[in-house]
């Protein structure tokens, strides 16, 4: 299977998707917040917090594990992504670095099948554009080097994400008869 034809562009909730894990576009502190983060603590129920109590926080860019409780998805990975301060400041350099480690950790836990949201591009104000270009590019790049995961899912929150994604991914497409 190309790399390309592992990964899905979907609208919807990520707190309702059902695979080995979903990631959450959490704050250094991972002890919870609004968007998505709010979302997937809401529906783990509270013991996703007296998990992510234990773990000490994690640097923007860097990405921990931990179970899934109430959720479909048997894990939850939390990344904090990066601050978008007009992009000078490695803001670019930071969220590959968010997708590279979820995979990377994924990966390492035998996890197959993982769903992001997109990270950084609501409170943190990362443009969304140039945010999808990098998660395609770089799921993309490690799925090369990988052939455990079967499946990669961009979870859009609204339709103008998901329409920017579908063309990137269609794009690579190019020369896949497809
Ligand atoms: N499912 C999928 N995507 C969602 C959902 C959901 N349930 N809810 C929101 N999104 P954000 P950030 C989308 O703000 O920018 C939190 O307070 C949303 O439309 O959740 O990385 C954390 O604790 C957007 O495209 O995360 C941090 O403090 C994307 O998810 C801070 O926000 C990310 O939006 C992190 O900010």
């Amino acid at each position: 299977m190309e790399p390309v034809d592992k990964i899905e562009v979907k609208i919807g909730n990520i707190v309702e998707e059902k695979l080995d894990a979903i990631v959450n576009a959490a704050n250094t502190s991972l002890l919870g917040g609004g968007g998505v983060d709010g979302a997937i603590h809401r529906a783990a129920g509270p013991k996703l917090l007296e998990e992510c109590r234990l773990l000490n926080g994690c640097k923007t860019g860097e990405a921990k594990i931990t179970k899934g409780y109430n959720l479909l998805s048997k894990y939850v990975i939390h990344t904090p992504g990066p601050v978008w301060k007009g992009g000078n400041n490695n803001e670019d350099n930071l969220l590959k670095a968010c997708y590279k480690n979820c995979l990377y950790l994924a990966d390492k836990k035998g996890i197959r099948s993982i769903a992001f949201p997109s990270i950084s591009t609501g409170v943190y104000g990362f443009p969304i554009e140039r945010a999808c270009k990098i998660a395609v590019k770089t799921v993309l790049a490690f799925l090369y080097g990988n052939m455990d995961i079967e499946k990669v899912v961009f979870l859009c929150f609204n339709k103008r994400t998901y329409e920017i994604y579908r063309k990137l991914i269609d794009v690579k497409n190019i020369g896949n008869n497809k």
